[in-house]
């Protein structure tokens, strides 16, 4: 089973997707991590973030460990990230990495799910299930700043103007902007607790589930 998760920043893909990796069993993949390694190496390096070809050159060499940093998740490393992810030929590495990660399944996994911003639409155009997770700005902001107030980092007053910054960039790039694929389930998280969005999305997930077996089972299928 392949599921896609995508969303803006904040929507909550992330803790959804663990908790259906979970559920399900299977093996979860942040492919947002491989964006923010490549810029945290760029930034260390002191490198432009325009210049496509020594980013793809970086982006080539990235592997599994590069993705272990806790510095990963600073705001500004998810800044930097968004900027280089408009460049086409870095997007064309990292999909390239994340398809192979995508394919190492083993047991006891028995599928896999990614989230990020083009899964539905570009990495994974023909996964089970698509989930568009999405949750109003404000709120998205909200919960940055709880996020960070929890885990003892210094609250950052314009998290707000930040997040529609990045949603901006992310949705007008020209290459894989973040975008419902047509097929996806639409889920906004605004009203909902984050133990209440998981609940959801696995039963989102077991309805599909339950559907496809039925499908299976019947001499007329479905598909
Ligand atoms: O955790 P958060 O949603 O803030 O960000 P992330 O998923 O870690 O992604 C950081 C940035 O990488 C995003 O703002 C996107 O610009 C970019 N990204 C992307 O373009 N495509 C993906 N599949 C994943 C991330």
């Amino acid at each position: 089973m392949i599921i896609a998760v995508d969303g803006p920043a904040g929507a909550g893909k992330g803790t959804i997707s663990r908790a259906l990796a979970q559920h399900f069993s299977l093996k979860y993949i942040d492919t947002g991590l491989m964006y923010r390694a490549l810029a945290y190496k760029a930034l260390a390096e002191g490198m432009d973030l325009t210049h496509e070809d020594s980013l793809v050159s970086v982006a080539k060499t990235l592997t599994t460990n590069d993705l272990q940093l806790p510095e990963l998740r600073m705001e500004e490393v998810g800044n930097a990230a968004s900027k280089i992810a408009v460049l086409p030929a870095v997007r064309e590495q990292i999909t390239l990495h994340t398809r192979r990660f995508s394919q190492e399944i083993v047991l006891p996994y028995r599928g896999v799910v990614l989230d990020g911003r083009d899964i539905g639409t570009v990495v994974c155009p023909d996964a089970d299930i698509k989930i568009f997770v999405t949750a109003t700005p404000m709120v998205r902001a909200e919960r940055r700043l709880a996020e960070m107030v929890r885990s003892g980092k210094q609250p950052q007053p314009n998290m707000l103007e930040q997040i529609i910054e990045r949603d901006q960039r992310d949705q007008t790039r020209t290459t894989s902007p973040l975008v419902p694929a047509v097929d996806a389930t639409l889920f906004d998280t605004s009203e909902l607790t984050i133990q209440e969005a998981c609940q959801r999305a696995v039963a989102i997930v077991a309805e599909y589930q339950s559907v496809n077996s039925e499908c299976l089972k019947s001499a007329n299928g479905c598909r």
